[in-house]
């Protein structure tokens, strides 16, 4: 297993390009299924989870066209050899679960392997099932596999979802594009990636309108063509690098930024004392730190246009050499500090109370061996390492893998005392 040694202390300076979102990119691969055209995506990020989910499509008789470490992925899935989807890969990502709408409108049937709870949460998927229920399909769940049928097709139909869920808006999206008639979906999510997923939809002949707020209509068409599609930047990841420049201080502009999808993330750090200059027209986002301790902030993490809890970690991580108090609430998922007593080993002082986490800065961290849980707590990890003083290592980094393009040659390129250490290496 891999590691990362980081020597803390070194400020950043330079340019950091942001990558294709992930989060967007494992559902717009998933949209090829919808049709018997090739699909080919641009700015795709190389990550252990958009390779993953090439695999599963290929296993389902997708032909996948994907050089490695190429930003440019083609997908034709005109000939598919099976709708059903296994456990064994299922289980590893869970976005994987995001294949059954697309197959189930396509050709009428699919069989997924439900994905499982996570460290993050218990994370169901009932309100996915439920959509494709009221687009009139029969399930049944039995040893552990979604069984989905849908004879004569899906057919519009008015969702109005309990609770804001991003799979849940988007599964039923993919699969309302090739309904019979009309699909409204109520309290839709409206995360970026909602909109990116749309745009991609609709430019091969999808009918949809709304994507990005919280009613989105959708006309079902008889059949979708191939198409082009740039993958809009990842916001979690910009979001992440702007906050290891607040920690670890510096002054980097982060380029092929998406500035419009990171409003909350720039308001916490300007309210905690970092001067952010962001230009749309440009997609940059310069990061620059005073030399002044950062002030504490409260934060809350919330569906978009919300502060995103995919960022609630690396905001702990800043907030624990901040002077005075925060109180980070995380609102999405009930498990989701598992690195507070990683940062603690640091030297961080966090309390945590239910879904509330109380965070004293402390003037400096100190380097210490820590293990990351999940893809967010791992980075945080990261960053609250390039703050502290002396070396930090943090081991288990298949996770970083998973979510983080090239993350310490980034790092690296702008000054960062950071370098991956195989198990081997270590003697
Ligand atoms: N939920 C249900 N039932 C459902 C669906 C969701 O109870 O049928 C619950 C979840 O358990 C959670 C809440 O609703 O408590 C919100 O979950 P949501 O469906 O919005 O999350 P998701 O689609 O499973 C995506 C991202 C996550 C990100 C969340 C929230 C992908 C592949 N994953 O997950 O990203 O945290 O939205 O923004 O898009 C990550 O990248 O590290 C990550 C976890």
């Amino acid at each position: 297993m891999d590691s990362l040694k980081i020597i803390g202390g070194q400020p950043l300076s330079g340019e950091i390009p942001i990558s294709g979102a992930k989060n967007s990119a494992l559902k717009l691969m998933a949209a090829c299924l919808l049709t018997a055209e090739p699909v080919t995506l641009t700015n795709m990020p190389n990550l252990a989870d958009t390779r993953f989910l090439s695999q599963l499509l290929q296993t389902l008789g997708v032909e996948v066209y994907w050089p490695k470490g190429d930003s440019e992925c083609r997908l034709n899935a005109e000939n598919l050899t099976s709708t059903i989807a296994p456990y064994e890969q299922v289980r590893k990502m869970r976005a994987s679960f995001n294949v059954l709408g697309p197959m189930l409108a396509r050709y009428g049937h699919a069989t997924v392997s439900l994905p499982g709870g996570c460290a993050i949460g218990a994370r169901p998927v009932d309100l996915h099932l439920q959509a494709f229920e009221a687009m009139g399909a029969d399930l049944l769940v039995e040893q552990g596999y979604v069984k989905a049928a849908a004879i004569h097709g899906l057919k519009g139909a008015q969702i109005v979802f309990p609770f804001v869920s991003v799979g849940a808006t988007e599964h039923a999206m993919l699969a309302a594009t090739l309904a019979k008639g009309e699909t409204v979906l109520e309290n839709a999510a409206r995360e970026p990636e909602i909109a990116d997923l749309a745009d991609c939809l609709i430019s091969m002949g999808a009918k949809i309108e709304g994507a990005g707020s919280s009613t989105i209509t959708i006309q079902g068409v008889d059949e979708l063509h191939g198409t082009h599609h740039k993958v809009m930047s990842d916001r979690i990841e910009a979001g992440t690098y702007a906050m290891a420049v607040a920690a670890a201080g510096g002054h980097v502009t982060l380029t092929n930024a998406p500035v419009g999808a990171l409003s909350a993330i720039n308001h916490a750090l300007r309210n905690a004392g970092v001067k952010v200059e962001a230009d749309k027209d440009a997609g940059t986002i310069e990061i620059e730190t005073t030399g002044q301790p950062l002030t504490a902030v409260n934060v809350d993490t919330a569906p978009h246009p919300g502060f995103p809890t995919d960022l609630q970690a690396q905001f702990m991580a800043l907030m624990s050499v901040a002077r005075g108090t925060s109180i980070i609430r995380e609102n999405i998922f009930e498990n989701r500090f598992m690195h507070a007593p990683e940062l603690s080993r640091l030297g961080a002082n966090i309390a945590v109370r239910g879904s509330e986490a109380i965070v004293t800065g402390v003037e400096k961290l100190k380097g210490a061996p820590v293990m990351a849980t999940d893809l967010r707590a791992s980075v945080s990890l990261v960053i609250a390492g390039l703050a502290a003083q002396g070396e930090t290592t943090v081991s288990r980094i298949y996770h970083l893998d998973r979510g983080f393009e090239r993350l310490e040659e980034k790092l690296s390129a702008v000054g960062a005392n950071i370098r991956r250490t195989r198990d081997e290496d270590e003697g």
